[in-house]
C-alpha cells in the first residue's frame, strides 16, 4: 500500500505582497475579480491585502472576505493593536477569517527600523499574537527577516507565540538572502527546537533577490514545512515572490522527488496569469517558466522534428496541464463564436450571448484586417469593449455573486476617500508599548520611530 502524501497548503500572497511591488497596484473591483480566479484556480489561502494600509485596502479585503467563501481569507496586520483591530474588521465576516501578523526579529531590524530589544520584540509578539487570538481562532506570525535572525533567538520568539496560541509559523525570507540547504536546516532546526511545534503549521515566504525563492521553498517543504507563499507570475517586492506556477509545477512534473499535493487546478493557472497582466498591465516575460510566451514554443528546427516525432522529446509537462491555450486553434475570421468563447475562457473570461455576440461582430471586423488574432489582440479587443464609459455589455462574472459584489464594490470606488491621517497612535499610551506594557524610561526617541514605521506603509 503506497502513503498518503503530504497535502501542501498554497498561501496566495498575489493581492498583498504581490500588489505591494511597482506598477501592480489593483482597485477594489480588480481584486475582486482576482480573488475569483484564485478561487477558481483552487489556492487554500486568499491574503487580500493590509486593512489598516489604505480604506481602499480595507474595502479590499472586506468584499473578498462576503464574496469569496471556500477558501480562507487572510489580511496582515503588524504587531500593534490598531491594526490587528482594522485587519478583524474587515475580515470578520469571512467564511474562514486568518489573522497574519508581522514582527521583524532580526538584530539589524530591531536595532535601526523598531528600536526595540530582543526582550521588547518578544513581549509584543507575544501580546498581538494573544490579542489577535482573542478576535480569530486562526492565527498566522510572521517574524520578519528570519533568515538574518539568529536561529535561537528565532526559536524563542516562535516559542512564545505558539505558547498564545499561534497556528500558523511563516518563516520568511524577507530580503531574499538565504539558499536551498540553509532554508532547509533552519526549518529542520526550528521544528526541533520550538516548543509545541507538532501542533503548528510551518510555512515558508520567500523573495526572489538572488533567483531562488522557489528553490528555498521547495527546500522548506522538504524539510517539513507544510505551507507555502506565493504569487501568481512570481509577482512582489523589489525581485518578487516565489512563483505559485512554478511551485506547483515542480511538485506535480517531479513527485519523485517532491512527493506532494496541492489543491490547485493546473488548467486554470494561465487564466490566472494572464488576468493578473491584464489588470496590472505588466506583461509576463517571455521566457517565464510555465506561463511565458515561450515556455511551450519551439524555434529550432532540430526541436521541432523531435516534437513531431513524439513531444515527449522536448516538454516535461503539456501546455494543457497548466491551461496554456491550444495553439493549434488559430483564430482568424473564418472562426465562429464557439471557438472565440473558448478562447476567451481560457484568458479568464466568460461571456453571456449579448456579450459574446458584442465581442465577435468587433473580433471579425479585427480578423479582416489582421488575418490572426492573437491572444493580446483579443484581450486588447475585450478590454475595450468592456471601458466602463462605454456601451458595451457588462463582463459577466461566472459567479452570480461576484457580479453583485463588484457591482456594490464599484460603486464604492467611484469616489475613493483621501489617504487617511492615522487615527491611532502607536504605541497607545507615550510610556507604553502596543499593547499598554511599560517600555524603560528615557526611551521618548523610540515613540517615534515605531510610529513611523508603523504608518510608512
Ligand atoms: O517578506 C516578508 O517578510 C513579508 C511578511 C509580511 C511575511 O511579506
Ligand atoms: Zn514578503
Amino acid at each position: 500500500m503506497t502513503a498518503e502524501r503530504a497535502r501542501i497548503t498554497i498561501f496566495d500572497t498575489t493581492l498583498r505582497d504581490g500588489e505591494q511591488s511597482p506598477g501592480c497596484t489593483m482597485n477594489q473591483q480588480e481584486k475582486l475579480r482576482l480573488a475569483h480566479q484564485l478561487d477558481r484556480l483552487g489556492v487554500d489561502v486568499i491574503e487580500a491585502g493590509f486593512p489598516i494600509a489604505s480604506d481602499g485596502d480595507f474595502e479590499s479585503v472586506k468584499a473578498i472576505a462576503s464574496a469569496v467563501r471556500r477558501p480562507i481569507i487572510a489580511g496582515l496586520a503588524r504587531a500593534c493593536r490598531p491594526d490587528i483591530e482594522r485587519a478583524w474588521e474587515a475580515l470578520k465576516d469571512a467564511a474562514r477569517p486568518r489573522i497574519h501578523v508581522v514582527l521583524a526579529t532580526s538584530d539589524i531590524h530591531l536595532k535601526y527600523k523598531l528600536r526595540i530589544t530582543r526582550d521588547q520584540c518578544v513581549q509584543q509578539a507575544r501580546e498581538a499574537i494573544r490579542f489577535a487570538k482573542s478576535l480569530c481562532d486562526d492565527v498566522e506570525f510572521s517574524p520578519e527577516d528570519a533568515t538574518r535572525t539568529d536561529p535561537d533567538f528565532l526559536c524563542r520568539v516562535l516559542d512564545a507565540v505558539v505558547d498564545v496560541g499561534a497556528t500558523t509559523l511563516n518563516i520568511p525570507d524577507t530580503v531574499g538572502y538565504t539558499v536551498p540547504a540553509e532554508f532547509g536546516d533552519l526549518i529542520t532546526t526550528i521544528r526541533q527546537k520550538v516548543k509545541g511545534i507538532e501542533n503548528v503549521t510551518i510555512s515558508a515566504h520567500c523573495h526572489n533577490d538572488l533567483g531562488m525563492a522557489v528553490a528555498n521553498a521547495l527546500a522548506a517543504v522538504s524539510a517539513g514545512a507544510r505551507q507555502v507563499e506565493c504569487t501568481i507570475n512570481g509577482i512582489g517586492e523589489r525581485a518578487g515572490n516565489a512563483s505559485l506556477e512554478e511551485i506547483v509545477m515542480a511538485m506535480r512534473v517531479r513527485p519523485d522527488r517532491f512527493d506532494y499535493e496541492t489543491g490547485v487546478v493546473g488548467e486554470q493557472i494561465f487564466a490566472a496569469s494572464q488576468m493578473l497582466s491584464e489588470i496590472t498591465g505588466v506583461p509576463v516575460q517571455p521566457n517565464k517558466a510555465i506561463i511565458g510566451r515561450n515556455a511551450f514554443a519551439h524555434e529550432a528546427g532540430i526541436h521541432q522534428d523531435g516534437m513531431l516525432k513524439n513531444p515527449l522529446t522536448y516538454e516535461i509537462m503539456t501546455p494543457q496541464s497548466v491551461g496554456v491555450p491550444d495553439s493549434k486553434l488559430v483564430l482568424g475570421k473564418h472562426s465562429g463564436r464557439h471557438a472565440l468563447s473558448i478562447r476567451c475562457e481560457q484568458l479568464g473570461y466568460q461571456f453571456d450571448r449579448r456579450a459574446l455576440d458584442d465581442i465577435y461582430r468587433r473580433f471579425v471586423r479585427l480578423a479582416d484586417k489582421i488575418k490572426h488574432v492573437e491572444d493580446h489582440h483579443l484581450l486588447e479587443l475585450i478590454r475595450d469593449t468592456h471601458k466602463p464609459s462605454g456601451s458595451a455589455t457588462p463582463l459577466i462574472e461566472p459567479i452570480a455573486q461576484a457580479k453583485a459584489a463588484a457591482v456594490n464594490a464599484l460603486s464604492q470606488v467611484q469616489d475613493p476617500e483621501p489617504l487617511p491621517e492615522p487615527t491611532a497612535p502607536f504605541p497607545v499610551g507615550p510610556q507604553t508599548n502596543a499593547f499598554g506594557a511599560a517600555l524603560p524610561v528615557g526611551d521618548s526617541h523610540e515613540q517615534t520611530q515605531q510610529e513611523d514605521y508603523l504608518w510608512g506603509v
